[in-house]
């Protein structure tokens, strides 16, 4: 079977790492979590007491933290890892959650995660989920999903997730925050949150997580038919 990309893009809380988590078992891929790297910046800046707007430091602090991914084998999880460290449920806290949009405006910080983002899968056979993945970082994947659902929905899921890490949240607070981000993430000037022309709506606000899986299943599988019968024809 041909390695190829498979990008999946959309708004915050969706179920898209769930869905590329899931996509990437079913075909043996790996899976990049790009937002779990933008929240590792986010951790380091704040854990270093340095500015979002002190450009100088926060470029020098790229060139200096390590960000990367352990596979946890107990729960076969990809886990961030800051300068060596496991990370990965201070990530995905609200602090985190608050400040992560105005460090991915940065465009000294997007090139720096987009040039990880591209080595990391240069081989390809990877599922990525992010914002920019089909427009920005691979605007050639095989297969583009972008992925929406009702702000409601979405603010109930997180609010689960959350509780289950023991941080009790309001839904108001939730569904604040995810507007909020929605908004600084499609109006940035440095790759915006957009649909690729080429990208597939998928819409989970009313369709289960196999539906989901399944949905990129196929949109897969059709892609590398149309690949086999190409390369047969040519
Ligand atoms: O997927 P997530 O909610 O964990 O992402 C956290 C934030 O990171 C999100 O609000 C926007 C930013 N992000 C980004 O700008 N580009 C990406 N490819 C992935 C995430």
């Amino acid at each position: 079977m041909k390695n190829i990309v498979i990008a999946i893009d959309g708004y915050s809380s969706c179920g898209k790492s769930t869905t590329a988590k899931a996509v990437a078992a079913e075909l043996g891929y790996a899976y990049i979590d790009t937002g779990a790297m933008y929240r590792g910046v986010t951790l380091y800046l704040l854990e270093h007491n340095i500015s979002f707007e002190d450009l100088p430091r926060v470029e020098e602090a790229l060139h200096q933290m390590q960000i990367t991914f352990k596979r946890n084998r107990r729960s076969g999880r990809n886990e961030l890892c800051l300068d060596g460290s496991i990370r990965e449920d201070e990530i995905r806290q609200m602090r985190i959650s608050n400040a992560v949009s105005e460090v991915s405006v940065i465009p000294a910080v997007r090139h720096a995660m987009v040039r990880q983002q591209q080595r990391m899968a240069r081989k390809r056979g990877v599922v990525m989920d992010g914002r920019d993945i089909g427009t920005t970082v691979f605007p050639d994947a095989e297969v583009k999903i972008f992925m929406t659902a009702d702000v409601y929905t979405r603010a109930m899921r997180r609010q689960v997730e959350l509780a289950a890490k023991g941080e009790e949240v309001s839904l108001d607070d939730i569904v604040q925050n995810l507007q909020k981000r929605d908004y600084l993430d499609s109006t940035r000037a440095e790759s915006p949150l957009r649909r690729a022309a080429d990208a597939v709506l998928l819409d989970t606000s009313h369709i289960t997580l196999d539906e989901q899986v399944d949905f990129v299943l196929e949109r897969v599988s059709s892609v590398l038919v149309d690949g086999l019968r190409a390369a047969e024809n040519g």
